[in-house]
């Protein structure tokens, strides 16, 4: 997509402190404000005239890019992968994990979804050849699991120097779901600064769990998952980088005669925009993991069994 305007200021009725006010909305981008409805801006004090002249502005000046189906195919070919650490684990999702997609791990308390996130934080930086994108990691992290010292055991069982590991991963704690949006607003600077390969949201669901309880609410909780989802995707198209998010999932008593008695938070909206979704569950008493993938555009139904160790993700040796 090209633009006519690169800032919200440029676009004509919207002054420097409007923009500013926009932008503490979560409009930071000519964009969001394109996509945004009337009555958004309304709530934002703008008039009602006004928010729909800025609207069109802004609608004119985004022109839609269509490209042949070559064109898309160069564009695909371009698509980095970073490994988990386990190839068994890699392969299931078609050689590791994307960019240009959204990848989300679900799976009960415990069931892997944090270790991995700071796998793929320490493993996004290796070289290409060993199975990295030489980038750096974006790591919002909502509920506050983060753990440096566990990236300085991953780094130093690769070889690494865990203080320049730590050094590129950018961390910033999401106190809300609104913060947690903006952040993911706010991010495309950071990710040309820091050339960022990798953004990670753990979890994606939490806040959005704690702040919209009941089903009255569950409309308008859907709804702004699902735009923050078209974000996520959005900043990994236009930066070729991997999303990666977490789910923790519910057990469902009613549902015992599934095969996976347990659904995602997010429900079905999360699953249509992200693109690959990895079913994590444990095995007791042991370091084992189970992951299936349950759906993905175009790679088969499957399951991978890893390990977590003291040296983070790993595969099962034949004898375990
Ligand atoms: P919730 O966020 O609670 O939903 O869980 P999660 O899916 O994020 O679980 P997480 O990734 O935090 O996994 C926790 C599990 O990983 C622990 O129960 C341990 O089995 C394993 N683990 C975490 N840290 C270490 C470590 O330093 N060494 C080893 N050997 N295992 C660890
Ligand atoms: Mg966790």
């Amino acid at each position: 997509m090209s633009q006519r305007y690169n800032d919200i200021e440029e676009l004509p009725g919207v002054s420097a402190k409007l923009a500013e006010k926009l932008r503490e909305l979560g409009y930071s981008t000519v964009e969001s404000i394109a996509t945004a409805t009337v009555s958004e801006l309304v709530a934002a004090g703008v008039d009602e005239e006004h928010a729909s002249r800025i609207i069109s502005a802004a609608r004119e000046g985004i022109e839609i890019a269509w490209v042949t189906a070559k064109e898309l195919a160069e564009i695909k070919t371009n698509i980095g992968r970073i490994t988990t650490g386990s190839t068994r684990l890699d392969l299931l999702i078609g050689g590791g994990v994307e960019t240009q997609a959204i990848t989300e791990f679900f799976g009960e308390f415990g069931s892997g979804k944090s270790q991995i996130c700071h796998q793929l934080a320490v493993n996004v930086q290796l070289p290409v050849r060993r199975g990295g994108l030489d980038g750096s990691a974006l790591y919002i992290d909502t509920e506050n699991t983060f753990r440096p010292e566990r990236v300085t055991s991953m780094a130093n069982s690769l070889g690494l120097n865990a203080d320049e590991v730590l050094e590129r991963i950018i961390y910033a704690e999401a106190y809300t779901s609104d913060h947690q949006i903006l952040l993911v607003e706010k991010a495309d600077k950071i990710i040309k600064e820091k050339n960022v390969k990798l953004i990670i949201v753990d979890s994606l669901t939490s806040h959005f769990r704690s702040e919209y309880l009941g089903r009255q609410l569950l409309p308008e909780r859907q709804q702004k998952l699902n735009k923050h989802m078209h974000k996520l995707i959005r900043l990994c198209r236009a930066f070729n980088i991997a999303a990666v998010v977490t789910n923790q999932v519910m057990s469902r008593p009613d549902d015992i005669f599934s095969t996976m008695a347990v659904y995602p938070i997010g429900g079905h909206i999360v699953g249509h925009t992200s693109h690959n979704r990895v079913f994590l569950r444990k095995v007791a008493g042991k370091p084992l993991r189970i992951a299936r993938l349950v759906s993905s555009p175009y790679l088969p139904e499957g399951e991978a069994v890893f390990k977590i160790t003291e040296r983070g993700v790993e595969d099962v040796e034949a004898t375990e």
